[in-house]
């Protein structure tokens, strides 16, 4: 029986949100604090990735999931409420993604402006909402238990290797100029 590559779950969901995580204002995010320690990219490539892990559990749709898991919080605001969803929404569209995937990042509050958005339905709908939430435990346990230590190295193995491809992919850029 062939041996699928240590990294080839990495590999494939590169292969799905690589051009999003290379774009110059996606990685803007970098510059706003999310969930203590963590920047907001950082936060968008954890949801990512977990929502692409929980789809396969659940036979949800991958492309779906890790694509609106990326784009739930893509927004330069400091908004908590609903309405940073419905920004996010918004910019997301940049992308060209589907409609489904709009409908879940508009929605991810969920049920915060439930009367005034319509949400996502379905098990994509809910294997994001999960990632955002396991994400966002995660990182703010992390900042919690690691508050004395080196927090700048508190990172999610697979975080590594999708950063390290998106400043491949940048320094390429630079000697392309
Ligand atoms: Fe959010
Ligand atoms: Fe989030």
């Amino acid at each position: 029986m062939l041996k699928k590559h240590p990294h080839f779950h990495i590999q494939e969901l590169r292969g799905i949100i690589g051009h999003i995580i290379t774009d110059k204002d996606f990685r803007k995010l970098q510059a706003h604090r999310h969930h203590m320690f963590f920047n907001r990219y950082e936060h968008l490539l954890n949801a990512s990735f977990f929502a692409y892990q929980l789809a396969r559990l659940f036979r949800a749709d991958l492309e779906v999931c890790a694509l609106a898991g990326l784009l739930h919080d893509y927004h330069f605001t400091t908004l908590k409420s609903y309405s940073h969803a419905v920004i996010a929404a918004k910019n997301a569209k940049r992308f060209d993604v589907s409609d489904e995937i709009i409908e879940i990042v508009q929605s991810h509050m969920y049920p915060l402006g439930r009367s005034k958005i319509k949400r996502a339905h379905g098990r994509n709908f809910w294997v994001v909402k999960i990632a955002d939430f396991s994400a966002a435990f995660f990182e703010i346990s992390y900042s919690i238990l690691f508050l004395q230590f080196q927090h700048d190295r508190i990172k999610l193995k697979r975080t590594h290797l999708l950063m390290e491809m998106a400043e491949e992919f940048e320094q390429k850029n630079e000697k392309d100029k």
